[in-house]
């Protein structure tokens, strides 16, 4: 696997390839490797020539400075797994690669996404995303990028992104990939004590409450009792469940196609997950 740091580096490897007639596809990341991101990467190689990981734990993005700070960091390990999967190439830039101190400006209106669930508990978030993952897009030129539907919001702000740009990108949006006990994969579990793993629980479970019982009970009713899964523990503190329009994110007024998506503080780990319902 060849190992880049320079964005320019990156480009005209890629534009060889291309060269040669090879699709390209970008799994981009921040990096603790799970098998989450691995099947990206394996999703990726069924579907391009080659394919690239990114890992960059992109400062613009995060809300909250302690979050950033113990975001881990286990680049050895992420290596060699993302060789033994298979990865042509890792792109792992410098903070200063990346932003060098007179470029920090980023305009792009994300629009209604930007202000409802992640965007509401998060603010600034998807303006992060989105300046580096346009960066990223510049300097990989990818065919088809992919990501996880563990960050389905995410996804439906990069979208838009390439629609608005008109960037000639086909995205994927992946499976999430849950252990075998539900919980979804995300690089911050390694945060979780035993005590709150197990609770973290809750958040699957609610999910699958609601998406087995979706045809019988009421909109209000599915609500209410995937609530009940919340209370009563000292570690979880729920910031939204809600159950949506898959294309806007609005809260459904009717039963029709629906995502429930959740995201809950378990002790001082913040957890997204989500299903679709129908
Ligand atoms: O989903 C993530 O890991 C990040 O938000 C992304 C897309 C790599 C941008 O930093």
């Amino acid at each position: 696997m060849k190992i880049i740091t320079h964005q320019e580096d990156l480009t005209s490897l890629i534009l060889q390839y291309k060269q040669e007639g090879k699709r390209i596809g970008l799994v981009p990341t921040m990096g603790a490797l799970h098998q989450g991101h691995l099947s990206l990467v394996q999703e990726s190689l069924f579907c391009t020539d080659v394919t690239i990981a990114s890992i960059f734990v992109n400062p613009t993005q995060f809300n909250n400075k302690t979050d950033l700070l113990k975001y881990p960091k286990p680049i050895a390990e992420d290596i060699h797994k993302l060789e033994q999967a298979g990865c042509h190439v890792l792109f792992h830039p410098e903070v200063e690669e990346m932003y060098p101190a007179e470029d920090t400006s980023w305009d792009y209106q994300v629009g209604k996404l930007d202000h409802i669930l992640e965007g509401e508990f998060r603010p600034g978030h998807y303006k992060g995303v989105t300046q580096i993952v346009y960066k990223l897009f510049k300097a990989a030129i990818p065919d088809l990028a992919f990501f996880g539907q563990k960050d389905y919001q995410q996804f439906l702000v990069i979208k838009k992104m390439v629609r608005d740009f008109n960037l000639p990108i086909q995205l994927k949006n992946c499976a999430i990939v849950r252990d075998d006990d539900g919980l979804a994969m995300s690089s911050r579990n390694i945060h979780l004590s035993a005590e709150e793993r197990f609770a973290a629980l809750s958040l699957s479970k609610a999910l699958l409450f609601i998406k087995d019982n979706y045809d019988f009970l009421s909109l209000d009713e599915l609500k209410e009792q995937a609530n009940k899964f919340f209370t009563g523990s000292d570690v979880l503190k729920l910031e939204y469940l809600r159950i949506c329009n898959p294309d806007s994110l609005q809260d459904l007024q009717q039963k029709g196609p629906a995502i429930a998506l959740i995201a809950c503080m378990v002790g001082t780990t913040r957890l997204i997950d989500n299903m679709m319902l129908a």
